[in-house]
């Protein structure tokens, strides 16, 4: 369980990026963490993996007070997908890059090779093992690192923005492989911009503005709410677009084919 009291965070600059947030998330919850660029997600993020130290308050992770805990020892627990892959890789080689923290851990090898397969499967990406982090897209980079996080098989998982970059199959499927991991009991946590992906499979999000948790609930509660979202600068998902579109009326064939035109034009 993750535990934030009353956390707020304040950069050294003045720059106050999380203010009295105050959460709690259990095991086996898909949480989806939404907000304007700059809004503190990233903050927040690192507040939680304990990368960064509350300036008030404080985060637990299954009990354990991150400012009084090794980033080492967190990091066990809670697996970080940062929002910029590159600062991730530094190894020469996909292996090395994919088996290094497995090898810290003490994972025989068998067993670092069969959760490297398995973590690089369910991102899609095959390549070879000899190549180099650096030879990779940015799209690659990004499920390497991601794969990376998945083969150290903590108990949450935390994304930053993990679809940037990703085609929307890649997307989905990068979702369904988390969805997964919930319905082991792992908790997972995804900031990420697309209503869309989180309405199809999160139970739970978090908005944030200004370093303030502004909604905390039911994803579908949140999601079906267009006026809220619209109001916070949010774009409502594409089927709520449409059920709007086909309210208060007794919909035709032609109807539902016109509003999913529109729906699929406004892309
Ligand atoms: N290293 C830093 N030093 C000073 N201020 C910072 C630093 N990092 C972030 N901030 C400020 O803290 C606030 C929150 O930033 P943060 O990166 O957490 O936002 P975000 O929601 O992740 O945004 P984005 O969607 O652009 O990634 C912003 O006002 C930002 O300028
Ligand atoms: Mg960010």
């Amino acid at each position: 369980m993750i535990i934030l009291e009353n956390v707020s965070y304040t950069y050294p600059n003045g720059s106050e990026a999380v203010k009295e947030v105050t959460l709690t998330i259990d095991r086996g919850e898909f949480v989806g963490i939404i907000g304007h660029s700059g809004a503190g997600k990233t903050t927040l993020a690192k507040l939680v993996v304990g990368l960064l130290k509350p300036t008030r308050g404080r985060v637990l992770v299954d009990g354990l007070d991150t400012r009084k805990t090794p980033v080492s020892i967190l990091a066990r627990k809670i697996g970080y997908v940062f929002q910029n892959p590159e600062t991730m890789l530094f190894s020469a080689t996909i292996r090395e890059e994919m088996s290094f923290a497995l090898r810290n851990l003490g994972i025989p090898p068998d067993e670092a090779l069969q959760r490297i397969n398995n973590a690089l499967e369910s991102v899609n990406l095959f390549k070879p093992f000899d190549h180099s982090p650096h030879t990779l897209s940015f799209g690659e980079k990004r499920r390497l690192a991601i794969a990376c996080v998945l083969a150290m098989d903590t108990d949450f998982v935390l994304l930053d923005e993990p679809t940037t970059g990703l085609d929307y199959y890649r997307c989905v499927s990068l979702f369904k492989s988390l969805a997964e991991l919930v319905k082991k009991g792992k908790t997972v946590m995804v900031i990420t911009h697309d209503t869309d992906l989180l309405a199809r499979f999160a139970n739970r999000v978090i908005t944030l503005e200004q370093g303030k948790v502004i909604y905390d609930g039911e994803a579908r509660e949140l999601l079906i709410n267009v006026e809220f979202l619209r109001n916070h600068g949010f774009s409502p998902t594409h089927l709520q677009i449409l059920a709007a579109k086909l309210k208060a009326k007794s919909p035709t064939a032609e109807d539902v084919a016109e509003a999913l035109a529109r729906v699929l034009s406004a892309k």
